[in-house]
């Protein structure tokens, strides 16, 4: 918060009160996501850029992508205008944020074929990604290890037999398919891979 806003506040509590209870109310029929893109936008149109900044990291936690924030600022366009929108863009690029780098997509070596595991999973790091190797009825699967709720590293203690559940809010996951079989609604990101020469290869 501002600390215009802090003092308003403190001077005016019950029109403040007001105020929030209405930005409340109003956006109470959307998701958080969609609340924190808009919000995003209303940064971008006024330009200021501790609310951006604010605003776009909200919306990262609550599940949107670096595409879909793109897509909102580029929707707004026809009230934006390029400036604005090339001026989110910049301040996108100072916070260096993970989710915006530009990655061009190369096959990697991850593990030696013979460490996979006849049935069971293996976690992983490879060129700073964090990865489960699963062997299991549907053959060998690789996922990504972030959490497609709000970017956890699951860690290898999330495993326990064909299951995988994240420990920040427990969303659970079935390691034979990816699907999300209870706390979420989304499953985890499946990476192409291939064994060659004796070496695990994962593309991304
Ligand atoms: S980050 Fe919320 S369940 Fe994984």
């Amino acid at each position: 918060m501002s600390d215009a806003l802090s003092y308003l506040q403190k001077v005016r509590p019950e029109a403040m009160q007001a105020y929030f209870s209405f930005l409340r109310e109003a956006g109470k029929s959307l998701d958080p996501k969609t609340r924190a893109l808009i919000s995003v936008i209303t940064k971008v149109d006024k330009q200021t850029e501790a609310g951006f900044r604010q605003y776009l990291k909200r919306a990262l936690r609550e599940g949107a992508s670096a595409n879909e924030v793109l897509d909102a600022l580029l929707m707004a366009f026809p009230t934006l205008g390029l400036t604005k929108i090339l001026w989110a863009v910049d301040q996108v690029q100072k916070l260096d944020l993970p989710e915006f780098r530009i990655i061009h997509p190369a096959w990697h070596d991850a593990a030696s074929a013979a460490e996979i595991p006849a049935t069971g999973t293996l976690r992983l790091e490879c060129d700073g990604r964090g990865l489960f190797v699963h062997s299991g009825t549907n053959g060998v699967r690789v996922y990504d290890a972030c959490c497609p709720h709000k970017s956890t590293a699951i860690p290898a203690t999330g495993v326990d037999g064909g299951a995988l559940t994240c420990p920040k809010h427990g969303w659970r996951f079935d390691l034979d398919s990816g699907q999300c079989s209870s706390g979420g609604d989304r499953p985890l990101a499946e990476l192409e891979h291939k064994i060659e020469d004796g070496r695990v290869w994962v593309y991304w």
